[in-house]
């Protein structure tokens, strides 16, 4: 990594709206957040993020996964992308690919991921139908790094709020994806802060190992 004083340059992957590279590119532009965002990469020519992206002067790659031979060779090429930008973090933000092992394991404890739900709660999809169906009281998000288990690796910060008697998917997603966007802000903030370290399956925040995740008020 750079020495502390320089941004953490920071790439991110998605593949639709990119309203979380919005907040991360919003953050940086109100000065609050000292990162560089290097490039942004979709494997969807069409991604909306792409637009937010070129809209705010980052340079944009798109890999169309069936342009390539397999999985694989897919991966490589976005991933030699990627290091080529120069990113010591990648932040999935919405990108609707699951990565092998091969690809993820080189990257680990600089590769993260926000899902929305309370992780170890709904790994996968329709996570908010879930979290209704299953009558809970309360939902969240996740930012965590990313290891080879689907949604599975150590998670850094949760941010949580009411399901509502009522609640549709759509009505609970509305009222999550604001604080998805606080919470990505957030834990970027922290790790460009070079304040977090992975450690096999620990995350460590100033030196401290983490006994659950961090909670953003
Ligand atoms: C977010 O809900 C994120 O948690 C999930 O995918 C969605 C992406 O939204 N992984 P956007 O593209 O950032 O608007």
């Amino acid at each position: 990594m750079s020495s502390s004083t320089e941004p953490l340059r920071v790439a991110v992957l998605l593949s639709g709206r990119g309203s979380n590279l919005g907040a991360l590119i919003n953050a940086v532009a109100a000065g609050t957040l000292p990162v560089r965002i290097v490039g942004a990469f979709s494997n969807k020519a069409d991604a909306p993020g792409l637009q937010l992206a070129a809209a705010a002067g980052i340079a944009t790659q798109v890999f169309d996964a069936r342009a390539f031979a397999d999985k694989s060779a897919f991966e490589s090429a976005l991933f030699a992308a990627v290091a080529a930008s120069g990113a010591e973090l990648v932040v999935l933000a919405g990108f609707m690919r699951i990565l092998s092992a091969a690809t993820v394991e080189p990257w680990r404890g600089r590769l993260i991921n926000i899902h929305p739900s309370l992780l170890p709660r709904y790994q996968g999809l329709h996570t908010h139908e879930r979290a209704i169906a299953a009558g809970d009281h309360e939902h969240g998000a996740s930012v965590h790094f990313v290891t080879p288990v689907l949604d599975g690796g150590p998670v850094l910060m949760q941010v949580r709020v009411p399901i509502l008697p009522g609640d549709t998917p759509d009505a609970l997603a509305a009222r999550l994806l604001p604080q998805e966007h606080r919470l990505l802000v957030a834990a970027v903030r922290l790790i460009a802060e070079r304040r977090v370290h992975l450690d096999g399956d620990h995350i460590r925040v100033d030196g401290v190992e983490l006994a659950e995740p961090l909670r953003l008020p």
